[in-house]
């Protein structure tokens, strides 16, 4: 169990502001109501564009999934305690919380892909700490979920941040235990499966980005349409191959359409037979085992998904087969334009600052942290919208075009620099 004063701490968060978040999608401003967080509208992902040259546009589809027919009834909005049933280590870095309502009602419904925001009250923060994990499993059967499973990995430290190393998810690796009560968000999020469509899919990750895949694996092996499923998967070795064996038993039990692919970049002795290639997972491994026919979901690190995406549509994959999730921000040295140097006024804090040659790889919301403020952030990547700030005065100017809806007149300064001389935001 949590120790005593932890575990008071998650079971009575400060009422503050409620914010969401996550890694692909349209939620309101991190005051506001964010309608998109429960609606059953995809958007398919194109943060890329401006880092790649546009790799797509943002196409809205509407889909449906088992869950649809209940959904209209769940309880959409608003916070709920949930108490960690069951706390699991996945691998040495990723550990999974199974968490079940206190109060009987039922969870709401989710689109696989999509993620939870917690709000965590950690000793020390002044605020609640919010954060967005993927959620990693989906229903068996009909009808809403009777809990949720986050897979967490125990995350370093934001880049450029004087935060301590993995805040949140090292309080919730070493503190929160079966029993303990976390408060959360619906689930929200626009990467999500697109059942609709029935040509191949192929679900493709690495790392801890293998979470939303497997929710998405099982969603689509409940489809009644049989529609040949790839899943290819890179992890450094066996020590850090998370769900390797809850694969294993779908890819027994869905023989005759399912394709599981896991590649070791450093196998160790033994590991023998537990992957299918060595290496990274890269393009020519993709189009050797897939093609260019299918429907490509990809989430992992930056690199990763930057060289796929590159891959496929030198391929002839169309952009809007390629739908993919970030955990974290685009690389801002992929602007097509200088961001110019910059006075930055936060002007709630009255304070300013000086944007430079020295802060060109940092983002307005590592400036904001660097003097000596803590705006809400959660995903730190564009996609949850918590970070979304009144611009006052001036322009802010994205790597790659955000994954979260944008209010008007607001900017997401997670990943966001100065597309102006001067700039005021009201921070
Ligand atoms: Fe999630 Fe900025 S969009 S913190």
């Amino acid at each position: 169990m949590l120790p005593a004063a932890p575990q008071a701490l998650i079971a009575g968060l400060a009422a503050g502001t409620v914010f969401s978040f996550s890694a692909l999608t349209a939620l309101a401003p991190a005051t506001g109501s964010r309608p998109a967080a429960e609606a059953s509208t995809q958007l398919a992902l194109t943060g890329l564009g401006g880092l790649l040259g546009g790799v797509a546009g943002l196409v809205a589809v509407r889909r449906r999934h088992p869950g649809d027919a209940a959904e209209a009834s769940a309880p959409a909005r608003g916070r709920r305690e949930l108490v960690v049933s069951r706390k699991h280590p996945e691998t040495p870095e990723i550990t999974s919380f199974e968490l079940r309502p206190l109060d009987g009602q039922p969870l709401p419904a989710f689109q696989p892909g999509q993620f939870l925001t917690v709000e965590l009250m950690i000793p020390g923060q002044a605020k609640p700490v919010l954060r967005t994990y993927s959620l990693s499993d989906w229903p068996a059967g009909p009808g809403l979920p009777d809990h949720y499973r986050l897979s967490i990995k125990r995350e370093a430290a934001p880049a450029g941040s004087d935060l301590p190393a993995g805040l949140a998810s090292s309080f919730l690796h070493d503190h929160v235990q079966q029993g303990a009560r976390l408060r959360v968000l619906p689930p929200a999020g626009t990467f999500v499966l697109d059942t609709t469509v029935h040509t191949p899919i192929a679900l493709i990750s690495n790392g801890v980005g293998i979470t939303p895949m497997l929710a998405m694996l099982k969603a689509a092996l409940a489809q009644p349409r049989p529609q040949p499923i790839w899943f290819i998967h890179g992890c450094r070795d066996s020590r850090f191959h998370a769900f390797r064996e809850e694969v294993q038993a779908l890819a027994q039990q869905h023989a005759d359409r399912l394709h599981v692919h896991v590649a070791y970049s450093r196998p160790q002795p033994g590991d023998d037979g537990l992957f299918q290639s060595r290496g990274r997972v890269d393009g020519a491994l993709i189009q050797r085992l897939v093609g260019a026919s299918a429907q490509y979901y990809l989430c992992g690190s930056a690199g990763f998904m930057d060289d796929l995406i590159q891959h496929l549509r030198h391929s002839g994959v169309e952009d809007g087969a390629i739908r993919f999730e970030r955990f974290s921000r685009p690389t801002p040295s992929a602007r097509e334009a200088p961001v110019p140097a910059c006075q930055v006024r936060f002007a709630r804090s009255n304070r300013l600052a000086t944007w430079g040659a020295a802060q060109a790889e940092q983002s307005l919301l590592e400036l904001a942290e660097a003097e000596g403020l803590r705006p809400p952030f959660a995903c730190r990547a564009g996609v949850c919208g918590t970070c979304a700030t009144r611009v006052l005065n001036g322009s802010v100017s994205y790597a790659a075009k955000p994954a979260a809806v944008v209010p008007k007149g607001s900017a997401l300064i997670c990943i966001g620099q100065p597309g102006s001389d001067q700039l005021s935001l009201d921070l």
